[in-house]
Parts: C-alpha cells; sequence; structure tokens
C-alpha cells in the first residue's frame, strides 16, 4: 500500500477534498433510504466506475474535451458481414421468439463455437455438452460462482482482476481469498504460497491470460502446472479468456484446454465483446466440463430466456465468417500501445510495454505516489481531461496504479500525452 503524506498542491487539494464530500454524500443518501439493499450488495467493494463517470459528467458539463481511456469499450465498429447478417435474418418470424435449446440457430451456434475451437486451439469440444452460449461471459461467470458456492466454500481469486471475478463471488455468499500478484513474478499466481488449510476448502480458482488490468500473458506450461495442482486439490479452474487475440510481438495466447485433461476440471469463458467489437451485443460463451456447463446452463434457466436470436446468426457469422478484422483490430490495438507507452515514455513515465491486452498498467509516477489510485486518476481527469481506471478498481492490491483502455484512436491518444504532460509537471 502507498503510505500517505500530506500533499502541497491547490489542484491535489481539491481533489482529495472533492471525494471525501463524495463518500460522505453517499453514506447520507443511504442512511436515508426507505428499502435497504441486501447485505450482500453493502458487502460489495465501492464501484470506482461509478465516481468516475459521476466526475466525468461533471468535467464534460464543465465543457472539458474528456478523452476516455476508463473503460474497456472497443471503440471500432465489427465486422461488416456480421451486421449484414443481422439485416438479413431480421425479417424471419422466428428470429423473434424465445430462444429455445432445440432450436435450428441454437445448434447451429454451439456447432460453430466447437468449430471455431478446433481451427484456434486444435481441441475438440461436443456442441452439446462441452459447449454454452451466454448473454455476455460476465454474466456466464457471476452466474457460475451462484451456481456452486456455499457460505463455506472459498473461491481462490488473483488480485488486482477483472472486477467480476471477486464481486461475483461476494454476492455469491461465497468466501473470497485474494491472491496477490505482482510484476516481480509476471502476475502469475503463487499458487504453492496458498495457506494449506485455505486450499483445503476451496472450490474454484479464476484465471485470466492475457490480463486484465495488468497485460500480462501465460503459457502453456504455466497452465500445465495449474491442472496438475488444482486436480490434485479437486479445486475447479475457471479461464476467463476475454483477450484471447490480444498478444503482440508474434506470440499466441494458448486456451486452458489445450493442456491434456483439462476439461476434467476446467471451464473457459470467451466473448465477442472485444475480439469482435460487438460490446453491445451480449454475447459471450464457456466451454469445458460437461457437468459444471450443466449447473451453470440450470442456475441460468431460472434467470434468463436465453439470446435474441438474431444476435446468435450474427454470433455464428463472426465464429466462422473471415477472421481478417480481427487481425485488423489487434494490430491497430498493437499501433495505440507502441505509441501510447512510448509517448509517455518520452515525457517521463516509465512502464513496461503491455504483452497482451489493449490496457496500460502503469505505476504511479513517484512525484504523486503520495495519492490514492482514485485522487491520482481524478487529479488526470480534472487537470487533464484524460480518464484512466484507478487499480483500486481491480482490487486492493491495485493500489499504487492506474490503468488506461486504449480506445480512442491514435490522435487522441497523442493529445492525452501531451495533456498528462502537463500534469506530470506540475509545481509540488
Ligand atoms: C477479463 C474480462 N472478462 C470479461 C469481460 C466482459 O465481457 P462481456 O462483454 O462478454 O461480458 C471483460 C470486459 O472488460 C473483461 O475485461
Amino acid at each position: 500500500m502507498t503510505s500517505r503524506r500530506p500533499t502541497t498542491t491547490p489542484a491535489i487539494q481539491r481533489v482529495q477534498a472533492q471525494l471525501k464530500q463524495r463518500q460522505q454524500l453517499e453514506r447520507q443518501r443511504n442512511a436515508r433510504r426507505l428499502f435497504q439493499e441486501a447485505n450482500r450488495l453493502k458487502r460489495l467493494p465501492l464501484y470506482l466506475f461509478a465516481i468516475l463517470d459521476d466526475l466525468k459528467a461533471q468535467a464534460r458539463a464543465r465543457g472539458i474535451d474528456v478523452i476516455d481511456l476508463g473503460m474497456g469499450n472497443p471503440d471500432l465498429p465489427p465486422p461488416r458481414h456480421v451486421i449484414e447478417e443481422l439485416h438479413r435474418r431480421a425479417d424471419e418470424p422466428t428470429n423473434h421468439s424465445y430462444s429455445r435449446p432445440d432450436g435450428v440457430v441454437e445448434r447451429t451456434l454451439r456447432d460453430a463455437i466447437a468449430e471455431w475451437y478446433r481451427r484456434k486451439f486444435r481441441v475438440t469440444l461436443d456442441p452439446r455438452t462441452e459447449t454454452l452460449p451466454l448473454l455476455g461471459s460476465k454474466e456466464g461467470i457471476s452466474h457460475l460462482t451462484l451456481a456452486f458456492l456455499n457460505p463455506d466454500d472459498i473461491a481462490l481469486v488473483p488480485n488486482p482482476t477483472y472486477p467480476v471475478h471477486f464481486n461475483g463471488v461476494v454476492m455469491a455468499g461465497g468466501i473470497l481469498h485474494n491472491v496477490p500478484i505482482d510484476a516481480g513474478h509476471g502476475y502469475l499466481p503463487n499458487l504453492k504460497a496458498i495457506p494449506p488449510k485455505i486450499v483445503r476448502r476451496a472450490k474454484m480458482l479464476f484465471l485470466s491470460y492475457p490480463h486484465n488490468p495488468t497485460a500480462a500473458t501465460a503459457n502453456l506450461k504455466f497452465f500445465q502446472d495449474v491442472i496438475r495442482w488444482a486436480k490434485a486439490h479437486r479445486i475447479m479452474v475457471i479461464h476467463d479468456f476475454a483477450y484471447s487475440d490480444f498478444i503482440y510481438d508474434g506470440a499466441k495466447a494458448p486456451s486452458i484446454l489445450q493442456v491434456p485433461g483439462a476439461k476434467e476440471i476446467a471451464v473457459e469463458f470467451h466473448t465477442l465483446s472485444k475480439s469482435y467489437c460487438m460490446p453491445g451485443w451480449r454475447f459471450g460463451f464457456a466451454v469445458g466440463n460437461p457437468d459444471v456447463l450443466a449447473s451453470l446452463a440450470k442456475t441460468k434457466s431460472y434467470i434468463d430466456f436465453g439470446i435474441f436470436r438474431l444476435v446468435q446468426w450474427g454470433a455464428i457469422q463472426a465464429l466462422l465468417g473471415p477472421q481478417d478484422h480481427v487481425r485488423e483490430i489487434v494490430d491497430e490495438y498493437g499501433r495505440r500501445r507502441k505509441l501510447f507507452v512510448e509517448g509517455l515514455r518520452r515525457i517521463g513515465w516509465d512502464m513496461p510495454m503491455p504483452k497482451g491486452t489493449f490496457y496500460v498498467w502503469a505505476k504511479i509516477p513517484m512525484k504523486f505516489s503520495a495519492l490514492t489510485s482514485l485522487e491520482f486518476a481524478t487529479l488526470l481527469m480534472q487537470e487533464a481531461g484524460v480518464v484512466a481506471a484507478p487499480g483500486t478498481g481491480f482490487g486492493e492490491y491495485g493500489e499504487g496504479f492506474v490503468r488506461f483502455a486504449l480506445v480512442e484512436p491514435e490522435a487522441r491518444l497523442k493529445e492525452a500525452v501531451t495533456r498528462i504532460e502537463r500534469v506530470l509537471r506540475m509545481e509540488s
């Protein structure tokens, strides 16, 4: 954790006062509520992105041209052939009914997922039992915890990480055990360091490489070790593979299911939100262990009614149609990553070049190390009009960092660097 010392500049003091006032207002508003939220909601950590959204709205109202690198919301369009399929299918009346598991599109979609997997990773899946379409991978991941966690079950969650991995556990009422990850170990969890009494009660382990927010990657050897360890301790492995295509410099991100026997204990989650720039479509899928997927499907059958059939037709096109669009997208993010990181290094903010994802994970410069990541992100927004996500939005071990999502074009990223330079040169 960053040690706190009094800071001096008026801009920083303004930011700290504003955040304090906001938290007080929030507490007062909650105390006045007629209907108190359930404890499972109260247990959730503060949703920092909501604070940033408010501050962003205030900045825009003051006429500031905000460069938003906060959320990982891709700015590029989906493939043309996917959109055309959506138009073509819209006139068919059956595409507007409830989705049923035995429908034509539903069966074609599961076949498409298995085929995509075979082409991409050389992994064979039974489309009926080893694939499961979802309303986005976030939905599937959070419902998986609901399907499996009892109040005394432990979930092992690397920290920092994508917030759904820990928030899902808290909402489901399980016990969250944070496994700190750091740059020194390539942001990979050291499973051997987890106390045996925790391991004995652990039911699931979360992983996600290429990793949001740290941009770290993992190789097949790491996954082999994890599967061996998890089998020995009878722990389910959940691999969130949202950034499967976002890896640079000629590397290829392995699927955990490439480890022989992984299907006995592992499931992997995918999304069309990132590789195919379709975040608003809400489409993802899980593959792997059939028993785990059956329980997830059962949980979902009490909650949702499946995926809009037009979205399913579009997803089939994305998975089986030409893939050059994915390559172009990844190349574009690769260029942005170089431009942005090299730009920040030039103005004196050093950080590693990300190996994967479309994020930049940056340690807060020494000069500002007395600030929390939320305070520093607020300062960047107010003084530079640049939105970054505070590291603690990804868990307590994200303190001391901010994450930039490269979801604006190159010219805007250059402009962001120029504006950030002004903040770094601020008098202290
Ligand atoms: C690691 C990770 N998993 C899952 C998701 C959510 O994906 P979806 O849009 O499929 O819910 C995100 C989104 O940022 C992510 O970063």
